[in-house]
């Protein structure tokens, strides 16, 4: 398995994750920082970001990270934030979409979309989406398998644990179901999407062969963390949840907060990722593992990126 400590010097490199001021995000900022990355850390509040750098900062005075300020619930913002890093940033050679929220109940944002599906999933296409020109020119004068772009998905999508075998688009289906099974559908889109920016940009495809730029891309489970998401899930439910939360805990099968960046960082920073893996699904110990069969559904790959894509321009974010 690889360990945070086989990656190589990450000197000259710029990697952009999101929700990076704790949890999942914040490990794989700091190992970034520490193999000499310029890491960017996207939070939605400024006080947050702060904190977290300077506790990297503690231990790698060195670090060159700084702080880019997005909130996955006004779509307005992720255009805002791609615009400014894209303005100040020549290079970009790994996007690791890890932001999320888990089971919160259901709600609508002012942009219109199912919560955990737009931060989750809406808010991570379209800042692919934005940042793709600094990802080709990246891919174009560095060379294949230069840039990379992770997905953080979860088990939570597959078929055996909430039932999702496709993407819901009618909205009062959505809404019936429960909290759980919308972060599952939210988590389906982010393979999709992996898949989708695999067949569009990856080895072999048009783009590449066109020389427009190639783009190495894979979804992944992070494993099962010891983080807020999961702190939230069991402070907001009975008893019960609360005390399995702390046995599982103790027999380790809820793994400490740093074990969770191991496949993001895989993917994104290590040279044994190769152009064969582009476009596969990981488990939380970099091994290769099947997605729900769901996701290999290329009508529903397209599907839901035309759906994302007339959204998007409707709404005047693209
Ligand atoms: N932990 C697990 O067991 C587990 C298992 C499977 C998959 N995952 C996935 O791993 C990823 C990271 O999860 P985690 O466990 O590290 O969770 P976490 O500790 O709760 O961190 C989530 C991050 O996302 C940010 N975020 C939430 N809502 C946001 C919004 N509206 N705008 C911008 N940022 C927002 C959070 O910011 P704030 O601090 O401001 O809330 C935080 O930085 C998620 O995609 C999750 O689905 C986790």
């Amino acid at each position: 398995m690889p360990t945070t400590s086989s990656l190589p010097s990450l000197q000259g490199k710029t990697f952009l994750v999101t929700g990076g001021n704790t949890g999942i995000g914040y490990s794989t900022c700091l190992n970034l920082a520490a193999q000499g990355a310029k890491t960017i850390m996207c939070a939605r509040s400024s006080p947050k970001a702060a904190s977290a750098i300077a506790s990297i900062k503690e231990l790698h005075p060195e670090a060159d990270i700084r702080a880019l300020i997005m909130d996955h619930n006004c779509l307005a913002t992720i255009a805002e934030a791609a615009r400014l890093f894209s303005a100040q940033e020549p290079k970009l050679h790994g996007l690791i979409l890890n932001a999320g929220v888990m089971a919160v109940p259901y709600e609508t944002t002012p942009d219109g979309f199912e919560k955990q599906m737009q931060i989750n999933y809406v808010a991570h296409w379209l800042l692919t989406s934005h940042l793709l020109p600094v990802l080709f020119s990246t891919a174009r004068l560095e060379g294949p398998g230069s840039v990379r772009v992770v997905s953080v998905s979860s088990d939570g999508h597959q078929k055996y644990s909430f039932g999702v075998t496709k993407i819901l688009y009618d909205a009062s289906e959505v809404e019936a179901c429960s909290d759980f099974k919308r972060y599952a559908l939210s988590k389906f889109a982010n393979v999709l999407h992996a898949d989708s920016l695999h067949s569009q940009y990856g080895p072999g495809s048009e783009s590449s062969r066109q020389g427009q730029g190639e783009i190495w891309t894979a979804s992944l489970h992070p494993g099962f963390i010891d983080t807020q998401l999961n702190e939230k899930i069991r402070d907001g439910t009975s008893w019960k949840f609360s005390w399995v939360h702390r046995v599982l805990k103790m027999f380790g099968v809820l793994r400490p907060w740093d074990e969770g960046c191991v496949s993001s960082l895989f993917v994104a920073a290590s040279p044994e990722f190769t152009a064969a893996m582009s476009g596969k699904y990981f488990n939380e110990k970099a091994g290769l593992k099947e997605p729900n069969p769901g996701t290999k559904d290329v009508e529903e790959q397209i599907r839901l990126e035309k759906w994302t894509r007339e959204a998007m321009q409707k709404g005047g974010w693209i």
